[in-house]
């Protein structure tokens, strides 16, 4: 009988379960792929006592010594999927510097601290894989780590968190507002209890630092990462975007090209924005995940699937899994972190877009040219510019340009500038008495399509 291929199982909850459940199910065929049998030496939880259901796993397997386990001289790999900074960044560089290689789904500290980890691979001539922490079951990772490392990757644009494309999906379809579609969300299981990681964009400004360092080959961790979730967006702000053929996405995007300097620079940003309803991005609905990928000599590539999901999630640790122990019963490595072109990060200011504003303005000469007069004096382009009267009650304005009461309202799309300027521009337009209000501002993506 040939060696088992030894597994620390760290975690056990909604991913750590169906890992378990998939090694099982499928223990002859990962046998055969691998060369092997892949054997669970433990599993580390936090509860024993824990009602893990009808799990196909000894019992005894189960502890609350991660550590322990990971140190064990009979463990060959470890797959964490615990989640967090800490415990999880110790047992990891430590299994690393051992030269055991980890698998691991953890988006918050790969983000956080990526370069400890990969730090501790080289160190110990280990593998470090992490397919999982992306996009769930969409194979992208290794797509840009492998498959496109012989090509110049310019963006990335991504929708990369499920459960905010499932409330920004919920308020296209039905007009609800942001609460109403958050609440459906938490009903159908898709929005955890404490939402706040998802809809204020943590947990997708963590995987966009993650794609942005696989993209670039430099290290861009989440504190670098310009971040804004989807409390802010509004019924009025989708009826808005329909209006203009668009929808709104929580977005993820990370590009290379000059700063102001005209040096190399990264910009990654996460924030909503309107895309044109044709775009590639603008039809993933409900809970899925998309990621468009812009190349120098493949040009455009989009990957799409399950973000996130007990089973999705295992699939994508599942195919580490197998790499790794192939890795490492032939004794060789996968390829190790590339992020030899350290590039400094671009600052938001500097991301060049389109802003739609929409304003509640009182209806008399003089003020379209005060409006236009302010975007002019920041060098920021108007594109097109609507003007219709303000509604009159909740029955009015369910198309076309909505206000919230006034004399008239102004929607304005303006071409790309940097950012800074746009920002400055709605700032002085808050400070002119003649706009009794900015219903709405929104950046514009994809529009060049
Ligand atoms: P869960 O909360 O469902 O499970 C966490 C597991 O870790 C539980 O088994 C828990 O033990 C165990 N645990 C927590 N603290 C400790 C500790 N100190 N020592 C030992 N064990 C501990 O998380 P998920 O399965 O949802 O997520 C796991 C990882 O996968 C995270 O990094 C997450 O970001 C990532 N991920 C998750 C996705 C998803 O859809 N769920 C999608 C993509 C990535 P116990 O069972 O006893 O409570
Ligand atoms: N909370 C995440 C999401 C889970 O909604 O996409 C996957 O990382």
């Amino acid at each position: 009988m040939t060696t088992p291929v030894r597994l620390a199982l760290l975690g056990c909850g909604t991913v750590g379960a169906e890992v378990v459940r998939l090694l099982h199910e499928q223990a002859a065929d990962l046998t055969a792929r691998v060369g092997a049998p892949l054997e669970i030496a433990g599993i580390a939880v936090r509860r024993l006592g824990r009602d893990r259901g009808e799990l196909p796993v000894d019992p005894a397997l189960f502890t609350t010594d991660a550590l322990g386990l990971v140190k064990r001289d009979d463990v060959d790999l470890v797959i964490e999927v615990v989640g967090g900074i800490e415990p999880a960044r110790s047992w990891l560089v430590e299994a690393l510097r051992a030269g055991k290689s980890v698998v691991t789904a953890n988006k918050a500290l790969l983000a956080e601290d990526g370069g400890a980890l990969h730090d501790a691979a080289a160190e110990g001539g280990a593998d470090l894989y992490y397919e999982a922490a992306v996009a769930g079951a969409i194979p992208l990772l290794r797509s840009l780590r492998e498959s496109l490392h012989g090509d110049s990757i310019t963006r990335v644009t991504g929708i990369v968190n499920g459960t905010t494309n499932f409330i920004l999906s919920a308020m296209d379809a039905t007009g609800a507002g942001f609460t109403e579609a958050l609440d459906e969300a938490t009903e159908l299981g898709y929005a955890e209890a404490d939402p706040t990681a998802d809809v204020e964009g943590f947990d997708a400004a963590a995987k966009a630092a993650i794609l942005a360092s696989l993209a670039f080959h430099t290290r861009v961790t989440a504190a670098h990462v310009h971040r804004e979730g989807i409390t802010e967006v509004t019924a009025a702000d989708v009826a808005s975007a329909k209006a203009m053929g668009c929808t709104i996405k929580l977005l993820c995007i990370a590009s290379r090209g000059p700063d102001s300097s005209g040096a190399e620079s990264v910009s990654v940003r996460v924030h909503p924005a309107m895309i044109p309803v044709g775009h590639p991005l603008a039809s993933v609905g409900d809970a899925f995940n998309a990621v468009f990928v812009e190349a120098d000599a493949a040009g455009e590539l989009m990957f799409y699937g399950r973000g996130a999901g007990g089973a999705p999630t295992a699939s994508a640790v599942l195919g580490d899994i197998v790499a790794a122990a192939r890795n490492h019963l032939a004794g060789v490595r996968a390829p190790s972190e590339s992020a030899y072109a350290a590039l400094p990060i671009r600052p938001m200011g500097e991301a060049v877009t389109r802003y739609h504003i929409s304003l509640d303005v009182a209806d008399r000469p003089g003020v379209l040219a005060a409006v236009a007069g302010v975007f002019a004096r920041h060098d920021v382009s108007i594109a097109t510019v609507r003007q219709a009267p303000a509604p009159t009650g909740p029955a009015d304005g369910a198309t076309g340009p909505v206000g919230r009461g006034g004399d008239a309202i102004l929607v304005i799309v303006t071409h790309t500038a940097p950012d800074a300027a746009l920002a400055a521009t709605v700032d002085e337009l808050r400070r002119l008495d003649i706009v009794r209000s900015i219903a709405s501002v929104l950046r514009v993506e994809g529009g060049d399509r």
